[in-house]
């Protein structure tokens, strides 16, 4: 949610920042701007509501007065004051000298702005951002790092903070506290940004600020400091994305090309981790602590969306594989309940930025209540991956479309992982264990064979695109991939729907049928398929519209379905993998037909950095 960068150079700061801010416009995309500096301190601002887009039209008929080596910009989230040019970033003070971007909240802003405006201050927006500015003003004596520290002192809430000022132009300040910040360091460049994927144009070599540290950045010198001025020495480490891991690769949106990216971030979550002759799986990120996983009897999910329903997977997994109660909660609500930690309770975030507000809630809840807690995160030195005592990564690469697709068939392959690791500690054989690996093995090849059915899926939206509301469901493993595919259609094409366990559609969803409202049924020959189509008749009976995704081309299903969706035959707990990925296109394809802004859809953000 918001996402800022700054650079100090060598280099035009303006063309780096655009850039930047281009692959940080994931994060929120209602208004923008930049500020830029000169040697001299003349500064040139810019702002706009509405995307990157206009701001570089914008900028493009101001160009020869944008000169300069230092800047800092920002793409916004509104959470205080709707989106404007006005409450746009960066914001200033009185005397515009001190210019501000942020990514976060200041909770007592209402208390700080009433104060300064009896000092005289005057503000220009709504926002809670721009008391950093006055706050800043106010101290200020010559010395920007201090008045910077004396400021942070009386805020509080989250920040990631860019900050500059006319009369020192050699530097940059940001700050960090709860909302992502990492450094660049460049030969005789710096810069700062709230992703890594922004910072990838001018180097690999990072530093990840943590909480309550603040860097001055000069072009050719980074320190940084405790919110009490004690240096903390921090080397750069090298990150493993590449440059072109941020584009779209000939694809027209992130979505498209995630989806596409399946049989390969599959893959990259496997390798080096497979360990066939003992019919098992190895997780070096959980070696420091597998003797507490091994006593583990219980466990509690915890995470956000997309992330959540593959926890809700993992629960079906345990369950099966393994001796552990498991949970799963949202982190939304965990963060706020008083639950009891036993001994030997493992709470476990699911994440992929890593940086979601309410899931690093809820772990620091359930440290402090004694729990061990561990991570599966893609982002790597994200705040979740450092919280946690021990984790692992995704490797699924940068996922920049707003709707998760590649990380939750990576989560739902770990999770699965994670399980038979411990399941082969007990109740799992080695021919168990190797029944797993070996279907796992063959799912890159299978997701390639759904993708190549993806004109067929579009024909299907083509003709479904135009309907109000949409059933989803499933039973125990597909379940979860029910609500997942309902989470998809809603949040790209805005077509209502709605995922449910379908033992439960006699229970009061079944009175929404009707053939305006197409139920797409997941139903693989499973453990639960002749229930399945006793559901899926029910639906018929009532004149209802059925788009089955299902493994059986000629069976019952294509009797009683509209539309049948084939997928490969796998063991049952990989069944979610499969089937999500035709659920993937129909959403996409839905939302093209609609004209929506797939990798940008309306009011959401990807990356939930504030509650
Ligand atoms: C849905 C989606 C969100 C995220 C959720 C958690 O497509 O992307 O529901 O899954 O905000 O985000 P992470 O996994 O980053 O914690």
């Amino acid at each position: 949610m918001c996402g800022i960068i700054g650079y100090i150079g060598e280099d035009d700061a303006v063309s780096f920042l655009i850039e930047g801010l281009r692959k940080l416009e994931y994060r929120g995309y209602d208004s923008c701007g930049v500020v830029v500096e000169d040697a001299n301190g003349n500064t040139e601002l810019y702002k706009t509501k509405g995307k990157i887009a206009h701001l570089e039209d914008i900028l493009a008929n101001n160009i020869e007065n944008i000169k300069g080596n230092i800047g800092l910009g920002h793409t916004r989230w509104a959470t205080h004051g709707k989106p404007s040019k006005e409450n746009a970033h960066p914001h200033f003070d009185c005397e515009k000298k001190i210019f501000v971007v942020h990514n976060g909240i200041i909770e007592n802003f209402n208390y700080l702005k009433r104060d300064l405006t009896k000092k005289g201050h005057k503000f220009h927006s709504d926002t809670d951002t721009e008391i950093i500015a006055h706050l800043i003003e106010e101290f200020y004596e010559g010395d920007l790092l201090s008045a910077v520290l004396k400021s942070l002192e009386l805020v509080a809430g989250t920040f990631g903070l860019g900050i500059i000022h006319k009369d020192e132009p050699d530097k940059i300040i940001v700050a960090r506290r709860g909302s992502p910040l990492i450094l660049g360091v460049g030969k005789n460049e710096m810069v700062a940004s709230s992703d890594v994927a922004a910072i990838l144009k001018l180097t690999d070599r990072v530093i990840y600020m943590e909480d309550n540290q603040v860097a001055v950045l000069k072009k050719d010198d980074y320190k940084i400091y405790s919110l009490t001025r004690e240096r903390v020495r921090k080397k750069p480490e090298k990150v493993e994305w590449k440059l072109t891991d941020t584009d779209k690769n000939g694809f027209p949106h992130y979505m498209l090309k995630e989806i596409y990216e399946q049989p390969e971030t599959i893959l990259n979550a496997m390798r080096g981790r497979i360990l066939k002759e003992e019919g098992t799986i190895k997780l070096g990120g959980l070696e420091s602590v597998i003797d507490k996983l091994k006593k583990m009897k219980r466990l509690i999910i915890v995470s956000c969306g997309t992330s959540y329903h593959a926890g809700l997977i993992a629960r079906y997994m345990f369950e099966k594989l393994t001796d552990v109660n498991v949970e799963v909660e949202y982190a939304s609500e965990f963060r706020y309940r008083n639950i009891n930690i036993s001994e030997n309770t493992v709470v476990l975030a699911i994440s992929q930025s890593g940086e979601t507000a309410d899931t690093i809630a809820a772990l620091k809840e359930a440290q402090r209540k004694g729990a061990l807690t561990i991570g599966l995160v893609n982002v790597v030195g994200s705040t979740i991956a450092r919280l946690t005592t021990a984790g692992v990564y995704n490797h699924a690469g940068p996922e920049i479309g707003v709707a998760s697709t590649k990380l939750f068939t990576s989560q739902v392959l770990i999770l699965l992982m994670i399980a038979t690791l411990l399941g082969r500690f007990k109740k799992l054989s080695m021919n168990d264990g190797l029944n797993i690996i070996n279907a796992l093995e063959n799912l890159p090849s299978q997701i390639e064979s759904i993708l190549k059915q993806s004109d067929k899926i579009r024909d299907i939206a083509k003709k479904y695109h135009k309907f109000p509301s949409f059933l989803y469901m499933g039973r125990l493993f597909n379940f979860p991939t029910a609500l997942e595919g309902a989470l998809k259609l809603k949040e790209v094409s805005y077509i209502h729907a709605e995922g449910y366990p379908a033992g439960e559609m006699k229970h009061g969803p079944i009175a929404l049928i009707s053939p305006n409202c197409p139920v797409m049924a997941i139903c693989p020959k499973d453990s639960m398929f002749e229930k399945m189509v006793g559901n899926i008749k029910e639906i018929e009976a009532r004149n209802g519209k059925i788009i089955a995704v299902t493994t059986e081309e000629n069976g019952i299903l294509k009797e009683i379905s509209d539309e049948i969706i084939t997928i490969p035959e796998t063991i049952e707990m990989l069944y979610p993998i499969l089937s999500v990925i035709p659920l993937q296109l129909f959403a996409y394809y839905c939302a093209l037909y609609n004209g929506c802004e797939i990798d940008k859809p309306r009011n959401l953000a990807k990356s939930v950095t504030v509650e």
